[in-house]
């Protein structure tokens, strides 16, 4: 059980999940993923920073009580209303019905509307303060769109813990230890890349906005829904969302992103790998789009400044695993990757056609030179993707 002080007036009180398959009915979870949740005692009141997923509700219930001997929380505050935090909602309400719920507007009309609670609430303003006793108190700071439109972010200035909501997350249970002075963080980095560019990644520029905002207060800690408390490594964490908001590559590798039934766009992919090789680019990620996770491939695209997609021509359309690939960039409104094109088909060109099109409004930068081929890759097809990888070699 993960119960631990972290800072002088706050107790970790979150869960970890090993169990479920897919955040989101979507997102695998090899590495489990924690609902972090926290109990800041001032000298009155208690408050609970966000609750956890509905069926963890009883975790989170006896981790308070063990805390404060059997007392009430005075407060529940809600940074977030997804219901991997808010499905607790109900049964820390029948377990403490007087418990006020701290929210903005939005909020409590989420609240009511997921979950027909009405009262009793507490509407909070952006910059509110809510005193717990003594020099304890909570000040709310509006972060919309981090990852939904009521989002906020908890500080509390004494101990200078921000509870950050999503903000700063990512995939993977706490194994033993809560705050990453206490662990090896290592393999939470790249669960985090994963984590933004599956859940957070369409909202960048509202991430910028919220990371400009955070500014004027003074953390020492970040303590956010999922993952690590981040003290230590708090400025390194900082630095990947703010990279990531930005959507500014990691490295100068290469993500190949390809589909292909009977092999033939796999020896275009190939040779494009092969030739990137042998240009120097040492860090080249090949996924099958019809086997990788999305999730992967992803962080790959978020990771690296190169991009080669291809694609057979199926049914006068994209193949579907390289659709959703190519719509998954579309809403996540990716720019500044070097990326080629390749496409194959039978009878009608279209691959190629149809991602220029889907792409054209990104950031990205298509690099000329795309290759259309057909059939089975002919010698001039193998020596026109071969320029294309050489092209995208040059521009990293
Ligand atoms: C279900 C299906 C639909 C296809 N639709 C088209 C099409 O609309 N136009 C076309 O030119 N080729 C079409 N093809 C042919 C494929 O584009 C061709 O098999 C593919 O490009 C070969 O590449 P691969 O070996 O990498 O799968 C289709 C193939 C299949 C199996
Ligand atoms: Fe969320
Ligand atoms: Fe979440």
């Amino acid at each position: 059980m993960n119960v631990a002080q972290i800072s002088r007036h706050v107790h970790y009180i979150g869960v970890n999940d090993r169990t479920l398959h897919r955040f989101e009915s979507l997102w695998p979870l090899p590495l489990g993923v924690s609902y972090n949740s926290y109990l800041v005692t001032g000298g009155d009141k208690i408050a609970v920073i966000d609750g956890v997923e509905a069926g963890h509700a009883l975790k989170q219930i006896e981790h308070i009580n063990r805390l404060t001997d059997g007392r009430a929380p005075d407060y529940l505050v809600i940074n977030h209303m997804e219901p991997d935090h808010s499905g607790a909602i109900s049964l820390l309400l029948n377990a403490y019905p007087d418990m006020v719920i701290v929210g903005n507007t939005q909020t409590v009309n989420m609240v009511a509307g997921y979950y027909g609670i009405e009262a009793p609430t507490m509407t909070v303003k952006d910059g509110d303060t809510l005193p717990l006793g003594g020099d304890v108190a909570l000040s709310f700071h509006f972060t919309p769109m981090v990852h939904w439109p009521e989002t906020m972010m908890t500080f509390l200035a004494c101990d200078g813990v921000l509870f950050s909501g999503d903000g700063f997350g990512c995939f993977g249970a706490l194994n033993g230890a809560v705050v990453d002075t206490d662990m090896d963080a290592t393999r939470y980095f790249p669960e985090m890349i994963r984590y933004y560019s599956a859940i957070v990644g369409k909202y960048g520029r509202f991430v910028q906005r919220a990371l400009t905002k955070l500014k004027s207060l003074e953390i020492s800690t970040l303590a956010s829904t999922h993952g690590p408390v981040w003290r230590e490594r708090m400025r390194e964490v900082g630095a990947y969302y703010d990279r990531m908001s930005r959507y500014e590559p990691f490295d100068n590798g290469v993500t190949i992103v390809y589909g292909s039934m009977y092999g033939n766009t796999e020896l275009m992919v190939e040779e494009a790998a092969a030739t990137l090789a042998a240009r120097g680019v040492k860090d080249i990620a090949v996924h099958n789009a019809a086997i990788s996770d999305l999730s992967y491939i992803l962080a790959d695209i978020f990771t690296h400044k190169g991009l080669i997609i291809a694609s057979p021509t199926y049914s006068e359309t994209l193949f579907p695993p390289i659709k959703s690939v190519v719509d998954a960039l579309v809403t996540r409104g990716m720019k500044d990757r070097v990326t080629g094109l390749i496409g194959g088909h039978t009878w009608a060109p279209q691959a190629v056609k149809v991602m220029d099109a889907l792409l054209q409004d990104t950031g990205m930068e298509i690099v000329s030179g795309s290759v259309s081929f057909k059939q089975a890759p002919s010698q001039d097809a193998l020596a026109a993707v071969r320029e294309l990888a050489s092209a995208i070699a040059d521009r990293l």
